[in-house]
């Protein structure tokens, strides 16, 4: 495997809307910003992914870009962009954006054009179809729900492909200039200085085509996506040539939102020369979802997990970098997700902290992790701004559940738990605003924010720091970022651990999600590294984990 001048990095993902306002109207932007490089240079990042800042009519919150090359005012301007990028490379960062090309904004100008001449040029930059008696040309499910398909305002037989919101028209990437265009835009991005991107929903640019129906899996008649997805050949054409194209000339990183791959594409993804620099390792996000819907969905237990991280890091081995996550911007807190609500607590989070950081691969932390943000308890759906959840709330509704039910299992899975507001401190609005947030906050901004951890000895924020601390620290940086992944006690129900194995050290981790404690048999401990407690019991090479106790131990 080749070196990669981002392998021994640590990514930190920013949703700007929800990050911190910096003019009092409630919304984040890019200035707020900049006003915090110096909280995440101390926290220990070098690699910024930020959420889409396009000019946006924010159907799906800036995921639906109608202008790629412009600034939506809510966030600021080109100007505050090219501030943002130079003051990150003073600080030795790097900026991310997000690359949003599997569709557009139906507001864009290129839908605009296809709108008033569905023929012309800007007609094929789409998947536009003239449908007769009302047959539509496939009966698949948008990922927001309903069909697909919807009209083209304006002209009563036609219809164009939205795998998303309507809103978000797919971009036709069977279509040559449409690629091109693609690319010169990319290029006018990496031309201003910006390290690469973080690849949005890319794994839906290759539509099966002629279009065509899939067995119903609803009592809508409809498909789900994946059943056309997984029949889709011929996508890696496209990310060859947009890598050949574009990314290798300028160098630039690249993370891939890469679902359901089969284990032996996972070398022409990540593999040296691969389409990208790396991808999001979702199997952990991805346990216990129900094609049902979110309301069918089961919450991974600790074994799940595990067998989770150690199948990713088997696949991927010798190969190249997952990059790996507890949460983002579409999941729930991952604090509460994968840890029992008794150990949603900062032992526990620094427990699960501890588990995926030190795993092989690029580790990447979404805003409010770091402090241990949690799930927001969410009483009515009034309360919920993203589309996706209003969606599945109506799915829930439909299966037969109450209004109250139906809240209790979406509002888990609401992508707004991780959207709101960050919580910088117990003030008002927790410090993010001075004015009124787009979304409400958590309630428990007075026990958990930034204020109360920073420069705390025993902070989950510092945990986060002492683990970048250790990833960079020169005697096992080698082995962290490129040791082998071992793992060990696989069959101890709620025990997870694993040796990280370099040239000339090895490191174990081991972290116990039982309420009872744990003893271990654990041979040669040279040096405790890290523990999320202040004591370790070890007698008789017998290790003694407490309930949900993590450590790094040299061995
Ligand atoms: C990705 C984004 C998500 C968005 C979708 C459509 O999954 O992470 O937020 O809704 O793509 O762009
Ligand atoms: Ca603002």
């Amino acid at each position: 495997m080749k070196k990669q001048w981002w392998h021994d990095k640590v990514a930190y993902q920013i949703y700007p809307k929800s990050f911190y306002d910096s003019n009092g109207d409630g919304i984040g932007d890019v200035p707020g910003i900049i006003e915090k490089l110096d909280y995440l240079k101390n926290l220990g990042v070098d690699i910024i992914w930020i959420s889409p800042i396009y000019v946006s009519p924010c159907a799906d919150q800036g995921y639906d870009v109608a202008d790629y090359c412009g600034i939506d005012p809510q966030f600021g301007t080109m100007e505050d962009v090219e501030r943002l990028i130079a003051e990150a490379k003073k600080r030795e960062m790097y900026i991310v954006m997000d690359l949003v090309v599997n569709h557009c904004s139906d507001e864009h100008e290129w839908f605009q054009k296809a709108i008033a001449d569905p023929d012309g040029e800007y007609g094929s930059y789409f998947y536009i179809e003239t449908v007769k008696d009302g047959k539509l040309p496939c009966n698949w499910r948008s990922y927001f729900g309903g069909p697909v398909w919807d009209k083209l305002p304006g002209h009563e037989d036609k219809y164009y492909l939205h795998v998303f919101h309507k809103k978000q028209p797919d971009l036709n990437w069977e279509n040559p200039k449409l690629r091109q265009k693609v690319y010169e835009m990319i290029r006018w991005w990496l031309e201003k200085g910006i390290a690469g991107f973080r690849i949005d929903a890319i794994i839906n640019i290759k539509k099966v085509l002629p279009w065509k129906d899939y067995p119903a899996d609803r009592e809508d008649g409809l498909c789900n996506i994946d059943c056309m997805l997984k029949e889709a050949k011929g996508i890696g054409e496209f990310f060859a040539e947009m890598r050949d194209q574009v990314f290798l000339p300028y160098q630039a990183f690249t993370v891939g939102e890469v679902f359901n791959e089969k284990e032996e594409e996972i070398p022409d993804f990540i593999g040296d020369n691969g389409y990208f620099s790396s991808m999001f390792d979702f199997k952990e996000t991805c346990a216990g979802k129900s094609i049902k819907g979110w309301y069918d969905c089961n919450v991974p237990s600790p074994d799940e997990y595990k067998e989770c991280c150690f199948s990713s890091q088997r696949q991927s081995e010798n190969i190249g970098f997952f990059s790996n996550i507890i949460e983002n911007h579409d999941e729930p807190r991952g604090v509460s997700h994968y840890l029992p609500e008794n150990a949603c607590n900062d032992r526990g989070k620094k427990l699960l902290a501890a588990m995926y950081f030190m795993l092989r691969g690029l580790p990447f932390i979404y805003q409010g992790q770091e402090i241990g943000m949690t799930n927001k308890q969410f009483h009515s759906i009034e309360e919920i701004d993203d589309v996706s959840s209003k969606d599945e709330y109506q799915v829930a509704l439909n299966a037969g559940l109450t209004p109250e039910e139906a809240i209790q299992a979406v509002g888990h899975y609401s992508r707004d738990n991780a959207r709101t507001p960050f919580q910088w401190n117990d003030g008002k609005n927790a410090g993010f605003t001075v004015g009124t947030p787009w979304l409400g906050l958590n309630e428990n901004y007075k026990e958990i924010n930034a204020a109360a951890q920073v420069g705390q000895e025993d902070s989950v924020f510092t945990f986060y720091q002492k683990l970048i601390a250790l990833r960079r620290n020169p005697e096992y940086k080698e082995t962290i970022i490129y040791g082998t992944t071992e793992p060990i006690f696989e069959d101890i129900p709620n025990v997870m651990g694993y040796f990280r194995k370099g040239s000339e050290k090895s490191l174990l981790i081991l972290g116990n999600f039982n309420v009872e404690k744990q003893t271990l048999p654990v041979q040669n401990i040279k040096k405790v590294l890290l523990n999320n407690l202040p004591e370790l019991e070890y007698n008789d090479n017998q290790l003694t984990l407490d309930s949900y106790q993590a450590v790094i131990l040299e061995v």
